[in-house]
């Protein structure tokens, strides 16, 4: 393997970083203070929304969000299949039920005409009460919200945007996570701004924000000037050292997001036409979490991943579908083949490197030796 390999995935830190940990340290204020304030009013103005709740992890937002709503045991969620798993795993914690929904060949997102499909059949075979749809905007593209709103409409259902990829994505202009009555993210390290981990939730609805808060905090508010315990709540408070961390990175998230862009574009254009592999579709509104192609099933993605390592290139599988899984087959009965653009994408899908260290000459080479690579297999 290359030594000087160029990662899948690298955050952007630089001595300010570092200045505003030393800050909070020598402060020796480390929870729940002004950092973690100031860093909800950054997310909440990007989004124009009133309120925002910071959290240990984009799972744990999902989590809350799933509480505050007062989803319970014999419940059913909607969730996309090919995502990271969080939105599922913490149904199945609560004792509700996730029906996995297949996604669109082209976007990755939630196909909506298989959600009204699957929200019948759970409807039909009772696998449980249909209470919210969680679409996520897989990459940082947004999910086709109109139709997903339209569905959830129709059958009066709640929506959680798990945008956890996707900060700064923009549906027809309207900033992701601003469209359902939640918007979940994620700060985790392989996300366009990271506090190591991290995660918050978004919403307009001031009783959620004020539960999610609750739930966050041990359950605990404050009554009569006395503290009381609510709810059995959890502890899922960021720390100002993460908040402090946040607050920088989301000066740079601008500049991220425009170099990202021009790295995938210039993917695209180097790597149009070649053979063996689908290009991710190019829409201006995409925020370029990942950058993943699809290979067709001539190619061996284990020997390909190989190949760019050792080439110095460090690639992996871009997601995984969440039907796939032991838990989900086991406990549901699922096949690979109930979802099967999930399957494929969870098998054929190969993220290449994409974060702001990526140079347009890692990309020229990254891309001559993926392309080198697959037209081996024409021979
Ligand atoms: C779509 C999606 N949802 C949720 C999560 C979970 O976020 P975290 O790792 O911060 O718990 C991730 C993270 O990878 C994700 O991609």
């Amino acid at each position: 393997m290359s030594h000087n390999l160029i990662p899948l995935s690298k955050p952007s830190f630089d001595n300010r970083e570092v200045e505003a940990v030393k800050d909070v340290l020598e402060s020796g204020w480390v929870v729940q203070g002004v950092e973690v304030e100031g860093f909800e009013k950054l997310i909440a103005k990007l989004h124009q929304v009133k309120n925002c709740v910071a959290v240990t992890s984009g799972t744990a937002a999902l989590h809350i969000s799933y509480l505050s709503l007062g989803l319970i045991a014999g419940d059913a969620v909607f969730v996309p299949s090919f995502a990271w798993p969080s939105a599922a795993n913490m149904a199945m914690l609560m004792g509700i039920r996730p029906v996995f929904v297949d996604v669109l060949p082209d976007t990755y997102n939630i196909d909506t005409n298989d959600l009204r499909s699957k929200i019948g059949q759970c409807i039909k075979y009772k696998w449980g009460r249909p209470r919210a749809i969680v679409p996520v905007h897989e990459f940082g593209l947004a999910a086709d919200m109109d139709l997903v709103m339209d569905v959830a409409n129709e059958f009066e259902l709640d929506v959680i945007e798990d945008a956890a990829c996707a900060l700064g994505a923009r549906y027809k202009d309207i900033p992701v996570g601003t469209i359902g009555k939640m918007g979940t993210f994620s700060f985790h390290p392989r996300k366009a701004i990271t506090t190591g981990e991290g995660g918050a939730i978004i919403t307009n609805d001031d009783e959620l924000a004020r539960k999610c808060r609750t739930w966050r905090n041990h359950g605990m508010e404050i009554v009569d000037g006395k503290r009381n315990f609510q709810l059995p709540g959890l502890n899922y408070r960021m720390t100002e050292f993460q908040a402090a961390i946040g607050k920088v990175q989301f000066e740079k998230l601008p500049g991220i997001l425009l170099k990202r862009k021009n790295i995938a574009h210039k993917y695209l254009k180097k790597l149009n036409g070649c053979p063996h592999i689908t290009l991710p579709v190019d829409d201006p509104e995409n925020t370029w979490q990942t950058f993943m192609v699809v290979l067709d099933d001539k190619c061996n993605r284990t020997r390909i991943i190989d190949i760019m390592a050792n080439g110095g290139f460090g690639c992996g599988a871009g997601s995984v579908s969440g039907h796939v899984g032991n838990l989900y087959m086991e406990s549901f009965g699922y096949k690979p083949s109930d979802l099967p653009v999930s399957a494929k994408l969870d098998s054929n899908g190969l993220a290449l490197p994409l974060h702001n260290s990526v140079s347009d000459a890692d990309v020229e080479r990254c891309t001559t030796l993926l392309k080198e690579t697959l037209m081996e297999i024409e021979k």
